[in-house]
């Protein structure tokens, strides 16, 4: 018996960290944010002021990290980080970092590790392509891009930042066309990912089919 993994990946606000939660607590399932973990590498980068294209000097810091999870919070050296990492400034740098091969390397054993009965949902860019080939089932979460700003806009507005949506349609394509043109790991849906598209249903309803999918193999 392989412990299930359901794989959950999409570009940046397509609602995969909202539909990846929603689904763990119904099927009573461990959640991996992989986000988050390129996220708190970022935090510490800055915090070490390790600049961005310093691939090995990152790789290393990433390997020593200090990271746990609790109760959907994020803890970097003991303090809790969960607001911080969600800054558009540490997304950004999380993307610029997450280009090299050594720093993503660095964090595939971290991330296997999530792999626990009864089971794992896991949200990101390489969960069904790289991190957990042999998940049963694979996700792509699309959105277009005005409803994934519209959803982003909202979400920082919520967390008590300031947001424009101009500035925040150009970072997302900007971070799309990174995330998917990298050499390493790019965003593209694995060949048995099922695909689908949010821009018109509700978290509920991709909720609902994302289980309805699992439920049905
Ligand atoms: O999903 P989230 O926006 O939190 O991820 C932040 C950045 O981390 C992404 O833009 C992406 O570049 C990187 N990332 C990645 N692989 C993952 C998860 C995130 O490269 N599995």
């Amino acid at each position: 018996h392989q412990t299930p993994v359901i794989a959950i990946d999409g570009p940046t606000a397509s609602g995969k960290g909202t539909v990846a939660t929603l689904v763990a607590a119904q099927l009573g399932f461990h959640l991996l944010d992989s986000g988050a973990l390129y996220r708190l590498a970022a935090l510490a980068s800055l915090r070490y002021e390790i600049a961005p294209d310093a691939a090995d000097d990152l790789a290393a810091l990433v390997g020593d990290l200090h990271i746990t999870f609790r109760e959907g919070c994020a803890q970097l050296d003991g303090v809790d980080v969960s607001n911080e990492i969600r800054a558009e400034e540490i997304g950004n740098r999380a993307s610029a970092i997450a280009v090299h091969q050594a720093v993503r390397a660095a964090l595939v054993a971290r991330q296997r590790a999530f792999r626990k009965e009864p089971g794992l949902v896991a949200d990101g860019r390489d969960m069904g392509t790289v991190i957990f080939p042999d998940a049963p089932l694979k996700v792509f979460l699309t959105a277009s891009v005005e409803a994934r700003a519209a959803r982003r806009y909202k979400q920082l507005i919520q967390k008590g930042f300031s947001a424009n949506m101009d500035d925040l349609l150009r970072d997302l394509r900007e971070r799309d066309a990174r995330d998917s043109n990298r050499a390493v790991a790019p965003l593209k849906p694995a060949a048995d990912a099922k695909l689908l598209d949010t821009s018109a249903l509700t978290i509920d309803q991709a909720v609902d089919q994302v289980v309805q999918w699992y439920q049905a193999q």
